[in-house]
């Protein structure tokens, strides 16, 4: 497990303690115990249905739209447990990008300032900043600004997903969590994105669910491999790879099931 010199280093900004999560009947999260490190790349590996969307919703409460969900055990932000954050400024600050690009039918622009807009600012200067400024962090901002004005429908899929990655960056969030944000992406568009959540954990936090153990080897500080809603073990990334405490940590990696 991890190393109490190296524990000490890094903050905490989630802590998970024993949470249990049920759809209905069907437990799918068991005893989950996590912390997640401030300004560190977190990846969630392991197999299809074992729980790593599942958990990675409970983080900004997204779990709460569904309705048969029930959570048990604590999860805090900063400290603070989430269920006395409201879940808007949660969000605010806990952001998230999925699968599968979702630009809104608008302009590029207009993507990244839909939220900032939202949260009042109305200033044309400003909003102009908080554009460029978030665009340049998601490593987008020299391939669009001649075409800020254009529908972000006509980007490719992978400068989609940056869009989609600044449009989550201009909340000015703390953290990011990914789900599987390569996976509808060539390899050339994946290794950007790769290259991008290097430079972007010096501002945040990242959580990322990846099938692709490469990846997660790549660009992970800490990564918990799951099965049947459990983890199994968790871990600095270079350790678990390189020397996995549990067989079944091992087997997973090397490609004996899953
Ligand atoms: N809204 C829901 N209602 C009922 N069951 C659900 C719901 N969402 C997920 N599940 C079930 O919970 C389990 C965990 O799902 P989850 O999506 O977290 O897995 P995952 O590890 O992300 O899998 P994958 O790698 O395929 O994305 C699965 O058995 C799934 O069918
Ligand atoms: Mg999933």
């Amino acid at each position: 497990m991890l190393s109490k010199e190296n524990i000490q280093k890094t903050l905490p900004i989630f802590e998970i303690r024993n949470v249990n999560l049920n759809y209905g009947e069907k437990q799918v999260l068991k005893n989950i115990d996590l912390n997640i490190y401030k300004n560190k790349v977190t990846a969630f590996i392991g197999p299809s249905g074992c729980g790593k969307s599942t958990l990675l919703r409970c983080f900004n409460r997204m779990n709460d739209l569904i309705e048969n969900c029930t959570i048990e055990g604590t999860i805090t932000y900063k400290k603070e447990d989430i269920n006395q954050i409201n879940p808007i400024d949660l969000r605010t600050k806990v952001g998230m990008v999925f699968q599968n690009p979702n630009p809104f039918p608008m302009s590029i622009f207009d993507n990244i300032a839909y939220g900032p807009r939202c949260q009042g600012i109305k200033n044309k200067e400003k909003l102009r900043l908080i554009v460029e400024d978030s665009l340049k962090k998601a490593g987008l901002f020299e391939e669009v600004k001649d075409r800020l004005k254009d529908n972000a429908l006509g980007l490719s899929g992978g400068q989609q997903q940056r869009l989609c990655i600044a449009r989550c960056i201009a909340m000015a969030p703390e953290v990011i969590l990914m789900d599987e944000p390569t996976s509808a992406l060539d390899p050339i568009a994946t290794i950007k994105i790769e290259e991008l959540i290097n430079s972007l954990k010096k501002d945040f936090t990242i959580v990322i669910v990846t099938h692709n153990m490469q990846q997660a080897s790549r660009i992970s500080d800490y990564t918990a491999f799951f099965m049947l809603g459990e983890i199994v073990e968790f871990n600095e990334t270079i350790h678990l790879f390189s020397n996995p405490l549990n067989k079944k940590t091992e087997d997973y990696i090397t490609g004996r099931f899953g």
